[in-house]
């Protein structure tokens, strides 16, 4: 599939070095959202790592359960602190009724997808995806 002509070489390295420049013009919006459940294959990914691992707390959709509204919490919370709360978990006042958030720093699968579940979370934030069952868009 890889040519070893050295100009095949050079315009793969170009057009990589333009999809990571160009990338992160789009931290903002970090999801695409089609067809009102169809999303791009990161925060899909995103997504099903969610279900896994956050959904018995958070609920299938991040809409709340015993723990937060996901879809709620992370409008009001920057990436930063989101990425904070991620690796190390949060004991608020709250944690009597609730319970408390785990730290997820030792579970490779979370940690890896952090962006992903992010992105998902925040197409949910932007109300671009409701609680409904997401798509893998093709
Ligand atoms: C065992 C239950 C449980 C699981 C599993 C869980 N959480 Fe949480 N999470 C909580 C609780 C409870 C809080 C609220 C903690 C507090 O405020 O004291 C919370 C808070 C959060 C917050 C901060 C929200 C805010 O309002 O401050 C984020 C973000 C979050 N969780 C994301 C996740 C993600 C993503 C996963 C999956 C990798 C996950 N949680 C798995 C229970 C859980």
């Amino acid at each position: 599939m890889f040519a070893t002509k050295p100009s095949t070489y050079f315009a793969t390295a170009f057009t990589l070095l333009l999809i990571m420049v160009w990338s992160p013009s789009h931290a903002e919006t970090p999801y695409t959202v089609t067809n009102g459940n169809e999303l791009d294959i990161q925060s899909y990914q995103g997504y099903k790592v969610f279900r896994n691992w956050c959904a018995r707390c958070h609920g299938t959709y991040g809409q709340g359960m015993r723990a937060p509204n996901l879809a709620e919490s992370i409008a009001t919370i920057s990436k930063a602190e989101y990425l904070k709360v991620m690796a190390s978990g949060k004991v608020s006042a709250k944690a009597k009724e609730m319970g408390r958030m785990p730290g997820w720093k030792g579970n490779a699968q979370v940690m890896d997808n952090l962006d992903n579940i992010y992105s998902y979370l925040k197409a949910r934030a932007d109300g671009k995806i409701d609680a409904v069952a997401p798509q893998s868009a093709k």
